[in-house]
Order: structure tokens, then sequence, then C-alpha cells
């Protein structure tokens, strides 16, 4: 293998068609901002001090970024308070406007620009305080993956691009800030805080919350924040994160970013967990009472290595942030809870790959590992593809060169390539030179190019064999066929009675649902994931007496994973569709603005038009 090719794969040569940024010709390396938060006009004022670095010899005449919805007031050198010229360029379909600053000389070595947020921003949410727990403040959040920092902090917003970062964030007094950084010190009353990120990170994963938040410790470096009211619960439920930083390390070595504290949000965050640097931020839906629901913690944290550590070049590279954290979540979820649970969640996952391959409404090209996302957003791009495909892939690997090689290569993967960029290219380089000692013969016998360019499920795919899920499935089968329902055991774990579901035919009559939740009062069910399932089934076959749990379970939470199937089946079903929009109607402003987009697209509402 040349030499040269790996050197200018690893550079990340390929541009980011998700930003309008010049990282080629000059690159941040640290950003300085200073928010202050104004709940009342729901805008954040802003100061971003980006010091930068020639990446172009002659020095460029111009540093170029990203923005969305952003009023940019002023450009200055930091250092000399001296006005830079500057111009926002026309708004770019799902891009934004690209913000070009004229450099000059002398040239600057930090840029200071100072702007406004909007009240539409896409990455933030202003909570009423009745939206909140307690209902004595509001609450702010963001969300920042996959090109949503740009509506919240200029900046050169791809994931190509890393800076450390520093903040001060200005709150009303009395209320706590936190964000993906070390947290320096704070004046409550004042609501200042100040917070510090040492090692450098992309812009998708700076990330900030502030209300009515409390913590308690779980070990020496975790810890969960929450609504006061929430506080116990959470960590009750998260109490085995040190166990799975222990296992983590064991597996990958170090945890590199000191403390993991988690965050739970309320009930309208988006996502089930987002991997923010030193704290993730997690949907309440996974407080189930029985700590069932916690393989997304372990998800949460293998993003400190795979996504955080070594990061997608771009969104197309999706897969290696996904993926790989979806195999190493399970690996972690087997750690901790043993074979036969992760099993079955692999097999779980793999129900759900399947079904979005063969699902008429999936673009062939959508089962590509490595997908070409140019002139689309790339939260279109974020299905279950790249983490089912993308672990299923890595478990091909497992199976040919064993647990002990894989896990090696792995974790001098994350070593050498730590705090940087990578491109899907430049790791196939990687495996092929340091998995498969560059034997050609064996990389075409593993199939590496199908799973990575190929479309669909090649058949090399590893099923692992599970008892237990083979009952579940076996229940399900025989429930179809007679109606009984005593396969289905009340000792079962989450992820079987999950298996069940999931196994039941999807047309279903009246008289077996009301069986199935008559036995099983699924439409009560605590469980978000199991009420998911369930919801799903009603919908599907207009089950009636399950619409009020329904109704209340969309307009409760706002976590996508659960709007868009549920959304998209009351659309499909021509008997729920007002229904759809009747519920609709009241969740839709209690949405995050991600959220919105993703149901307003499904339910065909045009919304304020967004740059
Ligand atoms: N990083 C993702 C969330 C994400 C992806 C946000 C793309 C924005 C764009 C996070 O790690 C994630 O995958 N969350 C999953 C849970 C996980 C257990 C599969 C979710 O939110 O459901
Ligand atoms: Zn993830």
């Amino acid at each position: 293998m040349a030499m040269l090719p790996l050197a200018l794969l690893l550079a990340g040569a390929g541009a980011d068609v998700h930003s309008l940024g010049n990282p080629e010709a000059v690159r941040p390396t640290h950003l300085a901002l200073d928010l202050t938060l104004r709940f009342e006009s729901r805008t954040i004022a802003g100061a971003a001090e980006l010091t930068l670095e020639d990446a172009a010899r002659p020095p460029a005449p111009h540093l170029d970024l990203d923005t969305r919805d952003l009023k940019v007031a002023r450009v200055s050198d930091a250092a000399t308070g001296r006005a830079l010229e500057f111009a926002l360029g026309e708004p770019v379909p799902h891009l934004g406007r690209r913000l070009r600053v004229t450099l000059g000389s002398p040239r600057p070595r930090r840029v200071r620009i100072e702007y406004e947020t909007s009240p539409g921003a896409s990455a933030l949410q202003w909570l009423e305080p009745r939206q909140t727990t307690s209902g004595r403040m509001p609450f702010l959040f963001t969300q920042s993956q996959a090109i949503h920092a740009r509506s919240w902090i200029p900046c050169m917003d791809s994931p190509a691009v890393r800076t450390t970062y520093e903040a001060v964030v200005r709150a009303p007094a009395g209320m706590t800030a936190v964000m993906s950084a070390a947290h320096l010190g704070h004046e409550p009353a004042q609501g200042v805080f100040r917070f510090r990120m040492d090692h450098p990170i992309p812009a998708y994963l700076i990330a900030l919350a502030a209300g009515e938040i409390g913590f308690k410790a779980l070990s020496l470096r975790t810890g969960v924040y929450a609504e006061p009211a929430v506080l116990e619960k959470a960590a009750w439920e998260f109490a085995d994160v040190e166990k799975m930083v222990q296992a983590n390390e064991r597996l990958y070595g170090p945890y590199r970013w000191e403390r993991w504290d988690t965050i739970v949000l309320p009930p309208s965050f988006p996502y089930g967990g987002m991997e923010n640097p030193r704290l993730t931020f997690a949907t309440p839906t996974l407080i189930a009472g029985d700590r069932s629901l916690t393989s997304t913690m372990a998800h949460e944290l293998a993003h400190s290595w795979s996504g955080n550590l070594v990061t997608n070049a771009t969104w197309g590279d999706f897969w290696l942030n996904e993926g790989f954290t979806t195999y190493i979540e399970n690996r972690l979820v087997e750690e901790l809870y043993g074979r036969e649970v992760a099993e079955m969640e692999v097999l779980l996952g793999q129900r759900e790959l399947r079904e979005f391959v063969s699902d008429p409404q999936t673009k062939p090209g959508d089962t590509r590992l490595f997908i070409d996302l140019a002139g689309r957003d790339p939260d279109d791009g974020s299905n279950v593809l790249p983490y089912e495909k993308g672990a299923s892939f890595l478990r091909v690997l497992e199976a040919r060169f064993g647990r002990p090689r894989l896990d090696r290569f792995l974790r001098q993967y994350f070593d050498a390539h730590a705090f940087r960029s990578m491109t899907t290219a430049g790791f196939l380089e990687i495996l092929k030179r340091d998995l498969f000692g560059g034997d050609a013969a064996a990389w075409k016998a593993a199939g590496v190019e199908q799973w990575v360019y190929g479309e669909g499920i090649p058949d090399t795919l590893v099923v692992p064999p599970s008892a237990r899920f083979d009952k579940a499935r076996a229940a399900a089968a025989a429930f179809a066929a007679t109606g009984a329902v005593d396969g289905v055991r009340p000792d079962w774990t989450t992820t079987e009675r999950l298996g069940f579901l999931n196994s039941l035919p999807r047309a279903l009559t009246r008289a077996q649902l009301d069986a199935l939740d008559r036995s099983f009062r699924f439409s009560q069910s605590g469980n978000a994931e199991i009420l998911f399932a369930w919801l799903l089934h009603a919908v599907r076959n207009t089950y009636e007496p399950a619409f009020p749990s329904l109704e209340r379970f969309l307009t409760g939470m706002g976590r996508r994973k659960f709007l868009r199937p549920l959304y998209r089946a009351m659309h499909e079903n021509p008997q729920t569709q007002a229904l759809a929009r009747r519920i609709y109607d009241r969740a839709r402003p209690t949405y995050h603005p991600i959220a919105v987009a993703t149901v307003d697209e499904i339910l065909g509402v045009r919304g304020p038009a967004g740059g």
C-alpha cells in the first residue's frame, strides 16, 4: 500500500458538503464565547472570539463561517478592536448563510463576532416554566448535532474542524447553567457561569442547558444533573454508570474526558441521548424505574471513544460514529448485564435494520453505510441503518478475527487518531493495513467493500443464537395463531417483551389487541420503549381504546425516535390521519424545532421557512 493516499485521506481532503466554512484556508483553533440568555425574547446575545491559524500559504484573504438565522452586529480584531468588514451570503437550503469576514492586514489572530440568535434558532428550545417539572423557572437547552451549532454560534460547523472552547454564560439570577465542558466556577447571585473545554472538539458537541437544575454525584467522576423533582429517580436509574466507564476503559483504553456526567432534560428533548463531551444529554423517557433502558447510557458513553475522540469527518461518514458506538454499547451491555441480554439486543437491532431495508419507502441508496448526503439535511440520514448495519459489520470482523484481535485493533485505532476526524476511506485503509495485514484475499472474502459501499444487508451477516429471544418469538407466533398468551412469562425482561411485541404480525384484530391489553396492560406501561412498540400496533390496526394513551404519550414527550414512526403510521392509516393532525396541533408548540421539522415533513405541514 502506498504511503501517500493514507496521509491524504487522513487529512480529510474531501470537502464537507454541509459546511460553508473554509478550513482549508484558515483554521480556528479556539473559541471563546460570552453568552447572555434572554428568556423574554428567546434570544441569546453572544460574542464569539475565534483564534485563527493560517492553514494556507499565502494567507487566506477571508474567514468563512457557518451561520443560520443569526444577526451579526459587528466583527472586529479582538486584540485591537479594529472593525473588520463582513457580509452574510444568500441562504443555502439546509445550510444557512455563509458569514464572510475580510481579514485584511495586519492579520487578526483573534476575530470577535458580536451577534444575536433568532427565536426560531434550530438548536434551541426555550421552555416556559409550565413545561418543566417544577414549573418554577424557564428552561433552555441546545441540540447542536448534526448542523445546528451554527444557529447559536457563528463557527465552522463541520465535524472535521475541531476547537477547544471556553464560555461565560449569563443567565437570570438563581438559574443553573451547564455545558459540555469543565465547570470553572460561578456567581449564582449574578447568574454568571464559566466553562472550559481543553480538548479540541467539533462544533456539534458544544452544548448548553440552563434552568432549575440540581446535581447528585454517582461516583468520584460521574454524576447526574436534573430538575430537582427528577433527580433522585434519575440517580437511581443511572447507578451503574461508573461500572460502565470502567468496562469501557478495560476494553478500549482510558476515558479521556475526566468527568462523565449526565443531564436528564425535560421531556421535549428530541433524542434518547446526546453524547455531549463530559455531559451526556438524556431524555427522561429512559427513567423506566427498573434500569431496563440504560443501554442508551452505555451508547452515549461509548461515543466518548467512537465519535468524540475519533469523529466522522462528514455526515456521510456518520456510521463511523454510530455503527462503532452501537457495537461498543452492546459490548458494554454484555459486560454489565451478561451475554444473553446483549444478544437479545443485537437481535432487536437486526430486526429494525431488516425492516428499514425492506421498507418500500427506503431509497436503496440509503441502505449504504457510506452515503451521499449532498443537497440533503443530514438529520435525514439519522435512521437505524448506520447504527445497526455499522455494528453488524464490526461483528463480521469480530467473527473473522476474534474479539481479542478486533479489540486490540479498535483500541489502537482510538489511540492513534484521538481528537481527530476520520473519513470512511481513511478508516478502510487503516483497517486493511492494521487488521487485515494487507491480505487482499481475506479482504475480499470478508466483503468489506460490499458492507461499506454496497446496498442492503450482505449475507455474511452474523446472527447470534438466542434461546430466550426464540421463546419470545415463539410466544408471538403462538399468540398470532391461537390467541394463547401463556407463552408470555411474567418474569420477562423489557428486552424479551420488546422481542415479543416486535415479532407480532402487523395486522392484528380488535379481539387480539383487546386480549393483549387486558393481559399485559400495555397501554398503561410506564416503559417508553414498550409503550411505543405497543402504540405502533394500535395505530396500524386502528385500536381506539389505546388512543388516549397515544395522545398522552405524544403530547408528553418529544423524542424523535418515537415521534417519527408514530406520526408516520398515523399518517399512512386513513383512519388515523385526522387524529394525527389533532394531536400534532396540540403537541407542536411543545416540541423542539428539530422534532417539529421532522413531523412537519411527515404530515406535510408548512412551517415557518428556515434557512
Ligand atoms: N448522537 C446521537 C443522536 C443524534 C444523531 C443527534 C444524529 C443528532 C443527529 C445519539 O448518540 C444517539 O444515537 N441517540 C439515540 C439512542 C441510541 C441508544 C441509539 C437516540 O436518540 O435514540
Ligand atoms: Zn449515538
